[in-house]
C-alpha cells in the first residue's frame, strides 16, 4: 500500500541552455549582497564564471567571493564561509558549481547566523535550525547528487573522520536552481562517470525497499531505464546534448524527495560510501559503486521479490523457466555489466582502501533500518572485504 505523506518541493528550475538568462529574473528578488561560492576553479577555465559575474555586474550586485570548496566540503572551509559571511550582510548564497558547492551553501545557509557549532548542532545531533536562513541560488556544473533541488547537505570532519549528511527541510532547499547542460560538458570523465552511478544509487536507495504496490517504485522503474539508455550513449560520445541533457534531468528526480514518497528507503550503501569518503576522500559516486554489488548480493535473498522485479522490469530479464533467486541475480550481473560499460570503480582498493582501514569504515558507517536487512558492524566488515 502506498503510504501517507505531503509533498512540497519550493525549488524553481530553470533548464535548458539557455537557462541563465533566468538568473535576472532571480537577482531581483534578493539584495545588494550576494556571497558567490565555487569550487577549485573549473567555472574560471570553462568561462561560467565571467558570464555569472557579467549578470551579478547587470544587476548591481555586490559580490563577495568564497572560492576554494573542495569536493568533500569540509567542516574547517565551513567555518571560513561562516567568519566571511557575518563580516558582510549577505542576501543571497549563490552556488556555483556541483554537489559539493550547493550542499557547502546550504550548510552555510543555516550556519552563518548560528549561535553554536554547527557541526555539533546540524551533523552530530541532527537538529533544525532556529536561526536566520540567508537563501541559497544554485547554477549546476555536475550532474549526480541531486544537491539543486533537495534540502540534502553533506560535510566532512577530516579529524573525526566522519562524513554526515543532514536533510534540511523546504526553508533550506535551493530557492532556484539553474540546470544548463552544456555547462556539464567539460566535467572529466571520472567525474561524469561518478556522477551517472550516483543517480542510479540514488534511485535504488530508494527503490530497493519495501514490497508495496505503489506508483512511486514505477517511476523509479522508468528514470532507470532513461538513465541506463543516456548513459550509455554519453560515455560512449560525452558531447550528446540529448543524452546529457536526459541524465541531467533524471539526476535531478533521483533526489528531489518524489522518490521516497509514501514507502521506505534503505540508504545503506550511501552510509558506507560515505564513511569510506571519510576515510579517504574519495570521489563519492566510486564509493557507491565499489560497495553496492557486494551490498546488494548479501541481501539478495532479503528483498528477494523486489530484486527478481528489478532484473524483469529494469533490466528485460526473461524469467521463463528460471528461479526466483536465479533472476534476481541476473538482474545483478546486468547492473554489473552496465556498471563496467560506463566505467565506474569496482574495487575498494582502487580508491586506496586498506585492510586497516576496516574498522574506522565500520565505526562511520550508521547503520539504518529501512532496507530488507539491518547490518550488523560485523555485516559491514565483510561487505567491506568483498568490495575490496
Ligand atoms: O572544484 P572544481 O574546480 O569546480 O571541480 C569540480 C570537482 O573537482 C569538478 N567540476 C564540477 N563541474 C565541472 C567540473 N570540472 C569541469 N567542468 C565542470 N563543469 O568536478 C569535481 C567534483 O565536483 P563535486 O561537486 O565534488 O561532485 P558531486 O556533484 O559529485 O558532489 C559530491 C558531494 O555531494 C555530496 C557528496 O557526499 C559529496 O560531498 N552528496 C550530496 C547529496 C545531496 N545533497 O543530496 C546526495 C549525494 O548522495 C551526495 O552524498
Ligand atoms: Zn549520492
Amino acid at each position: 500500500m502506498l503510504g501517507n505523506f505531503g509533498y512540497c518541493n519550493p525549488t524553481r528550475l530553470y533548464f535548458g541552455d539557455n537557462s541563465l538568462k533566468y538568473l535576472n529574473r532571480e537577482l531581483k528578488k534578493y539584495g545588494p549582497n550576494i556571497l558567490l561560492t565555487y569550487g577549485g576553479g573549473s567555472i574560471k577555465k570553462n568561462g561560467i564564471y565571467d558570464e555569472i559575474l557579467q549578470a551579478l555586474e547587470m544587476n548591481d550586485k555586490n559580490v563577495i567571493e568564497l572560492p576554494g570548496v573542495m569536493s568533500n566540503p569540509t567542516v574547517h572551509k565551513l567555518y571560513e564561509g561562516c567568519a566571511l559571511a557575518k563580516e558582510h550582510d549577505i542576501d543571497l548564497i549563490l552556488a556555483v558549481g556541483g554537489g559539493s558547492v550547493c550542499d557547502y551553501a546550504k550548510a552555510l545557509s543555516v550556519s552563518a547566523r548560528c549561535e553554536e557549532d554547527p557541526w555539533d548542532r546540524y551533523y552530530i545531533r541532527q537538529e533544525r535550525p532556529n536561526n536566520e536562513i540567508i537563501p541559497v541560488g544554485c547554477i549546476l556544473t555536475m550532474v549526480g547528487t541531486g544537491s539543486e533541488m533537495n534540502g540534502g547537505s553533506v560535510i566532512t570532519h577530516p579529524e573525526q573522520k566522519l562524513k554526515i549528511g543532514h536533510v534540511f527541510g523546504d526553508d533550506v532547499m535551493p530557492k532556484f536552481s539553474i540546470l544548463n547542460p552544456t555547462y556539464t560538458l567539460t566535467v572529466p570523465r571520472y567525474q561524469m562517470v561518478a556522477g551517472f552511478f550516483d543517480i542510479m544509487s540514488h534511485i535504488l536507495e530508494q527503490y530497493l525497499s519495501g514490497e508495496d504496490d505503489n506508483t512511486t517504485d514505477y517511476i523509479a522503474e522508468g528514470l532507470m531505464k532513461s538513465l541506463i539508455h543516456s548513459t550509455r550513449i554519453a560515455a560512449k560520445n560525452p558531447e550528446d546534448y540529448e543524452a546529457r541533457s536526459n541524465i541531467m534531468w533524471t539526476a535531478t528526480w533521483a533526489l528531489n524527495t518524489l522518490l521516497s514518497r509514501g514507502k521506505t528507503t534503505d540508504w545503506e550503501v550511501h552510509m558506507i560510501g560515505q564513511a569510506v569518503g571519510a576515510v579517504t576522500d574519495a570521489t563519492h559516486g566510486m564509493t557507491l559503486a565499489a560497495v553496492s554489488l557486494p551490498y546488494y548480493r548479501f541481501i539478495l535473498k532479503d528483498g528477494l521479490a523486489k530484486f527478481r522485479r528489478f532484473a524483469v522490469n529494469v533490466w528485460d530479464v526473461d524469467p521463463t523457466g528460471k528461479s526466483d533467486e536465479a533472476v534476481a541475480k541476473a538482474g545483478l550481473k546486468a547492473l554489473e555489466g552496465w556498471m563496467k560499460e560506463i566505467g565506474v570503480v569496482m574495487h575498494l582498493r582502487e580508491l586506496g582502501v586498506e585492510e586497516s582501514m576496516y574498522d574506522a569504515i565500520a565505526d562511520g558507517t550508521f547503520l539504518l533500518k529501512g532496507g530488507y536487512r539491518q547490518l550488523s558492524r560485523e555485516d559491514v566488515i565483510e561487505i567491506l572485504k568483498q568490495s575490496m
